[in-house]
């Protein structure tokens, strides 16, 4: 059975964004694959978080992946700092990518740009994310757009690390959705939807109410020229509003387009086709908050399968590079 791997840090809500670029296609890939999803606790510390309220995250998080539909009994669920070896082998990565390498990332550029100290591991973040990726041998890797970049950093260290030391890693494929890859803040369409970004009007989270939805979506921006068309260069905020509605009903941004003839009609539909798509997830989550034994002891399985996984590959990589055994 192929394998999928894929990771979400705990350093806030999550949000439509986590849910449509990502998520989604946790669930639908964990019928079909052997699937470890992971949430990635180690890269939440690359920036500011508060220590009690990464605790309450990577929580959070946990019951989250519960809510969106992932089977603890056929996905293995587990939190990074559980399973040791992903430290260990992003070290022994790190000795494999180079400076020039990290310094290309746009995700460092920007999260760095402007801030006064920039921890070390922010740079070294990729090597992490590599590490978590190729520890597993994964074939595929669901993520949203933003990933992209990272994912490519990732083939490229397993291919010096195969070329240098010997064929170990298994190069993976980024798997990105067609539709809802990069969805954007309704507030401001020119960035994506974010857990960092201070925009509560602009951000949907996964457990908002029917009337919380409603309000966010009635407010989005569009824009003047009251044109019904998928453009997202020209209508950021209008096609953002279509390719959810795409996404909620299966169907295209340029199917819904056509369907509708004006903003405030779309809105009102998408507002509930998005309370509609999160309804299932807001019901689980609630009867879950009140299970922490069962979502304890899920990560504690999903820690131990993939601890004998990742501590079979780390022993070859470390061999491989020279490390007395
Ligand atoms: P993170 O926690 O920022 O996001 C988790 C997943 O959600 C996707 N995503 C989005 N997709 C569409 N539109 C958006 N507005 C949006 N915001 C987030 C992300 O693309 C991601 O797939 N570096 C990763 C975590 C990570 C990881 C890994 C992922 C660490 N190790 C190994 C895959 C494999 C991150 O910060 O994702």
């Amino acid at each position: 059975m192929p394998r999928v791997f894929s990771g979400v840090k705990p350093s806030g809500d999550f949000h439509l964004g986590t849910y449509v670029g990502a998520l989604r296609q946790w669930v639908a890939e964990q019928e079909r694959n052997d699937a470890l999803y992971c949430v990635v606790d180690l890269h939440a510390l690359t920036e500011e978080i508060d220590p009690a309220y990464l605790r309450t995250m990577s929580f959070n998080a946990a019951v989250n992946l519960l809510a969106v539909g992932l089977d603890p009994e056929v996905a293995t669920i587990f939190v990074q700092s559980h399973v040791a070896e992903h430290a260990r082998l992003a070290w022994l990565l790190e000795c494999t990518a180079t400076m020039g390498e990290l310094r290309r990332m746009t995700q460092f550029k920007a999260k760095a740009h402007g801030q006064e100290t920039v921890r070390v591991g922010l740079f070294t973040y990729p090597a992490l994310m590599a590490a978590d990726i190729l520890l597993y041998q994964a074939d595929r890797v669901p993520v949203g757009d933003d990933q992209r970049q990272h994912l490519e950093l990732t083939r490229e260290i397993a291919q010096r690390f195969n070329a240098r030391y010997g064929e170990l890693f298994v190069v993976p494929e980024a798997a990105v959705p067609a539709i809802g890859a990069r969805v954007m803040d309704l507030q401001h369409p020119d960035r994506k939807m974010s857990k960092s970004v201070d925009s509560p009007l602009g951000t949907i989270g996964v457990l908002d109410d029917p009337a919380q939805i409603d309000r966010k979506v009635k407010k989005a921006v569009t824009d003047t020229d009251g044109e019904m068309r998928y453009d997202p260069e020209k209508k950021p905020g209008l096609s953002n509003l279509l390719a959810l509605m795409a996404v909620a009903t299966q169907s295209t941004p340029e199917e819904v387009a056509a369907r509708y003839t004006r903003y405030g009609d779309l809105k009102r539909d998408l507002a509930e086709a998005l309370a509609e798509l999160l309804r299932p997830v807001r019901e689980r989550a609630a009867v879950l908050v009140d299970e922490p034994d069962t979502v304890h002891d899920v990560l504690r399985a999903g820690a131990e399968r993939a601890r004998a996984i990742a501590s079979a590959t780390y022993a070859r990589a470390a061999e491989a590079m020279g490390l007395l055994s």
